[in-house]
């Protein structure tokens, strides 16, 4: 909190958010958690970290499935090392501003503009029903961004196009209720990072929760197992010698490794003599080896999440603060405020 005495926190701010819509899974990890955290316990920014139950609301309709998921994934991102005291990490539904500013920002986007979005058009290209809050699903994001003045945002490849509408939003924003010119909403930029921003699932296309190709952290050992020894694989024999780059197996399993790993585990490929049962079963032991002293603390997260509900609480309180100012301000731009 600012007082007279104390400095103003003049640091970058991050922002990012997760969909309790599933268990953390090796993509999260990788694409987001990893940097997320990383970026936080650095202490070198303001770092807003939340699950956007508001955004899970558009698929989730089940109470219990979407509190569960909640709990599941703060404790997925303290068992892999994020620093509660460095982050401020809050349930977007905790700061009802968000939708207040999202509502604001309805009015200054276009529907042919929100047709343009990639999950809009897969939707529809799929046939499926487009209710009202996923076809607005850009917009509540460019609030959760732009509310706390996002310098950057560390995210998959795939949210890149979202983090472009923030920006839209932003300069719409500026454009049409500040009059001097004025960039009130700063631009926010994406961090992506190049290695990570795709990570393949099980059957090689985009690990994702929901193409069920995703490898869960901290699923029960004998799920682990069985998830990872079904990774596609083409028909060579052990003998043959095998391009990595061109394998499910090691495109997953890279990302646990050090530089030095990461070259041998390249000439077993190579080398021939490598069979597939053998690479799934050096990734499982990997996994193991990864998860190990973290699955606890999950574990006892998840079976008692007294723990979790004040940890978001506090870091409610905090940007609920942060979020009422900011909305103090864009209710007097807009002249809601008389
Ligand atoms: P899912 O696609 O499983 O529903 P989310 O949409 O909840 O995952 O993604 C949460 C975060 O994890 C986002 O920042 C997203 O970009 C990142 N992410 C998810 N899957 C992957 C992946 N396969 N590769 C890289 N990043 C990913
Ligand atoms: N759309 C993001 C995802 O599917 C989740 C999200 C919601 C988010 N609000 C955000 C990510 C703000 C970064 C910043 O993963």
């Amino acid at each position: 909190m600012f007082s007279f005495f104390s400095k103003p926190d003049t640091r970058k701010v991050l922002v990012s958010g997760i969909k309790p819509t599933g268990r953390p899974h090796v993509g999260n990890y990788f694409g987001a958690m990893k940097q997320n955290i990383a970026f936080s316990n650095s202490g070198d920014y303001r770092s807003f970290v939340f699950i956007a139950d508001y955004h899970a609301l558009t698929t989730v309709k089940n109470k219990e499935e979407l509190s569960k998921q909640t709990v599941e994934m703060v404790a997925g991102y303290i068992a892999c090392g994020l620093d509660i005291n460095k982050a401020i990490l809050f349930k977007q539904s905790d700061v009802p501003e968000h939708t207040e500013l999202c509502w604001i920002f309805n009015n200054i986007v276009t529907v042919p503009y929100l047709m343009r979005a990639h999950a809009y058009k897969d939707h529809e290209a799929k046939g499926k029903e487009v209710n009202a809050g996923l076809f607005d699903y850009p917009v509540l994001m460019a609030a959760d961004i732009l509310m706390y003045g996002a310098d950057i945002v560390p995210v998959g490849a795939d949210q890149k196009q979202h983090v472009e509408y923030a920006r839209d939003i932003a300069g719409f924003y500026n454009r049409a209720f500040i009059k001097d010119n004025r960039e009130y909403f700063k631009m926010p930029k994406e961090l992506i990072v190049e290695r990570v921003a795709t990570i393949p699932g099980i059957d090689g296309k985009k690990m994702s929760k929901s193409y069920g190709n995703h490898i869960e952290l901290f699923c029960p050992e004998e799920e682990l197992k069985k998830t990872v020894m079904s990774i596609v694989t083409d028909s060579s024999s052990p003998e043959e010698k095998k391009n990595p780059d061109e394998n499910n197996i090691y495109n997953i399993h890279k990302h646990f490794l050090s530089t030095e790993e990461d070259l041998l585990l390249r000439a077993k490929f190579e080398n021939g003599g490598y069979s597939y049962k053998q690479a799934k079963e050096d990734l499982l032991e990997t996994i193991f080896k990864w998860r190990k002293g973290k699955i606890d603390i999950y574990m006892r997260l998840v079976k008692n999440p007294n723990k979790i509900y004040k940890i978001l609480n506090k870091g409610g309180r905090i940007a609920k603060t942060e979020a009422q100012k900011r909305m103090k301000e864009v209710r007097k731009q807009v002249g809601l405020d008389l």
